[in-house]
């Protein structure tokens, strides 16, 4: 990921040519989304197409902004960050998850199924700017002393100002970084998983590999085991879904305002 030193001024998602392969470009829009790792702009057209099939099909159990209510958050989805053109999306939306309890949609078409997901890249792409594009103001507006206390309400539950925190302000001086930081924090490397088989017996490890299709473990004696996913029950413990359950919930101003607090731990 490209640090930018200076980020630019207002920052929102523009239309962008529906093409794929989108050049790297020097605009404004491209450098925060470089600065985030989102990868491929989204194409906008496309998300425009996918909007009512998202709000008639999805938006139930996901929520009407895609930020979760029965079913999980997918603008705060790694599986949807790292999803590049709609084939992981498109793949859940055919399959569903049966045993997560998301349905199977075998009546959407590949084109219903990519506008979707450039719907859903789109809301990432938005909910991204959304933490940056006051950034520049953000040394002037935020107010340390009302990030303590926000801090002290929502964060020292997992958080310590005087241990895994204590130099994070040394560690992301800048104040976009630290934004982008608490918007994103850093990819859960390895997951860790527990496999339940149909006759009851759990198997923990590292998970290799996992999809519709096929689960492999990693034991810590370092043998390899792999099932048909729809024989067994893959438990994965997401130790950031705490975090990014809350970001949602945060004014542009919350955000503002815990950004200056960050930055004074040094
Ligand atoms: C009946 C409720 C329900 C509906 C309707 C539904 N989902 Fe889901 N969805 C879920 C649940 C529950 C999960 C979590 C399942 C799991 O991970 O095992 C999920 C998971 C997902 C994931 C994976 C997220 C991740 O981070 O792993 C995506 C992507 C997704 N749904 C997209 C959609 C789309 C697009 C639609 C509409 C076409 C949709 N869902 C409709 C319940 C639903
Ligand atoms: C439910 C637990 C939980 C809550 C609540 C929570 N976080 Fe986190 N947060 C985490 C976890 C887990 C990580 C990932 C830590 C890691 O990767 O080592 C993380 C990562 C971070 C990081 C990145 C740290 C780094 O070194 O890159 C920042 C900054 C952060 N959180 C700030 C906050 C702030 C501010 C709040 C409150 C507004 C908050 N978190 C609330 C669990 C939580």
């Amino acid at each position: 990921m490209a640090i930018v030193g200076v980020l630019p001024g207002p920052v929102m998602a523009q239309p962008q040519e529906p093409n794929l392969q989108t050049p790297p470009r020097k605009s404004p829009t491209r450098n925060s989304h470089d600065f985030l790792g989102l990868g491929r702009v989204p194409d906008a057209e496309a998300a425009k197409r996918g909007e009512p099939l998202y709000k008639e099909n999805c938006a139930t159990c996901h929520g009407a902004d895609a930020r979760g209510a029965q079913a999980p958050n997918l603008v705060r989805s790694v599986f949807v960050l790292h999803d590049e053109k709609g084939e992981g999306i498109g793949q859940v939306i055919r399959n569903g998850r049966p045993q997560g309890g998301m349905p199977a949609f075998p009546n959407l078409s590949d084109s219903q199924q990519y506008d979707i997901a450039e719907y859903l890249h789109e809301q990432v792409e938005l909910a991204a700017n959304r933490g940056l594009y006051k950034h520049s103001d953000t040394m002037t507006s935020g107010d340390a002393v009302k990030g303590k206390t926000l801090f002290a309400e929502n964060c020292a539950a997992c958080h310590s100002v005087t241990g895994d925190l204590a130099k994070i302000g040394a560690k992301y001086p800048q104040p976009a970084a630290m934004l982008a930081r608490m918007a994103w924090p850093a990819n859960p490397g390895p997951r860790q998983a527990t496999v339940i088989t149909a006759d009851g017996v759990k198997q923990s490890g590292t998970l290799v590999h996992y999809d519709d299709f096929e689960t492999t473990l990693r034991t810590a004696e370092g043998s390899s085991l792999t099932w048909p996913t729809d024989s067994v029950k893959v438990e994965i413990p997401d130790k950031l879904a705490g975090h990014r359950a809350l970001l949602p919930r945060y004014s542009d101003d919350d955000l503002h305002h815990l950004t200056r607090y960050l930055l004074t731990l040094k």
